[in-house]
């Protein structure tokens, strides 16, 4: 097996199939995946959203019910394929564009969305990422993130190594059957807190069973603590 595939290139594979993850027959995980749906809603109701790495626009999807203007972006026109094939209540933007070099200038949007992406950042960039992921939202903007625990993968995949800088290498099968290693980190409650803590205020987190999300906004926006106290949320 290859050890490190481009997650580029398997989710270009994967795009046709992708969706199947949010319909796989698991009570718990629709059960979560409906309440952060509603919760999402109204964290976006009439706001300027950018919904990054947005795939199949599962979630843009969901934002566009109330936000106001929402643009979606990702690096797979096999993806945005498959995005476009919905309808939405808003017309989203589409953007095809690589997260590590966005076309956007200024910080312009309300709200940043990024479903289930952040397990696939290389934890050596997160410093950059960070800052990357500020310069996309006004001053007092805010940034949600959903993600996965393994549980909602059920037992299928196995880790199949770690690297230098301690990302996960996770297995993943496409319907056809050819297997990929791609990177793949897991957080616990507190690891999450820990890593966001120094950077932004974190205005909410939910960590259930298959699912973890965020809301952060920067720290260095008017009104923040200037440290986040751990025992507090
Ligand atoms: C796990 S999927 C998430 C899709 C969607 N946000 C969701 O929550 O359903 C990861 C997405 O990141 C996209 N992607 C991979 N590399 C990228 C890059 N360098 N820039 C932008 N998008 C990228 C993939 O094409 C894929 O659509």
């Amino acid at each position: 097996m290859r050890k490190f595939d481009s997650i580029t290139k398997y989710y270009a594979l994967r795009a046709p199939e992708y969706e199947q993850i949010y319909y796989r027959d698991i009570p718990a995980k629709r059960k979560e995946l409906a309440g952060e749906a509603e919760r999402l809603k109204k964290l976006v109701a009439g706001k300027s959203v950018f919904d990054l790495a947005c795939g199949t626009g599962y979630w843009t999807a969901v934002i566009c019910q109330t936000a106001r203007e929402v643009v979606a972006s990702d690096i797979s026109a096999e993806m945005i394929s498959e995005a476009r094939t919905k309808e939405y209540v808003c017309q989203p933007d589409f953007v095809r564009a690589d997260l590590y070099e966005l076309p956007f200038k200024g910080a312009t949007f309300d709200i940043l969305t990024l479903g289930f992406w952040f397990s696939h950042e290389p934890k050596q960039n997160y410093c950059e990422f960070f800052r990357m992921l500020k310069t996309l939202v006004r001053r007092e903007g805010l940034i949600w993130m959903i993600d996965n625990n393994p549980p909602a993968e059920g037992p299928k995949y196995r880790s199949v190594g770690t690297d230098d800088y301690g990302n996960n290498y996770r297995q993943r099968f496409l319907d056809s059957g050819e297997e990929f290693a791609i990177l793949k980190n897991y957080f616990t409650s507190r690891g999450l807190r820990e890593m966001f803590s120094p950077e932004f205020a974190i205005e909410s987190i939910i960590f259930n069973e298959c699912y973890w999300s965020v809301v952060l906004k920067d720290k260095a926006a008017p009104g923040n603590p200037a440290t986040y106290n751990l025992s507090m949320g």
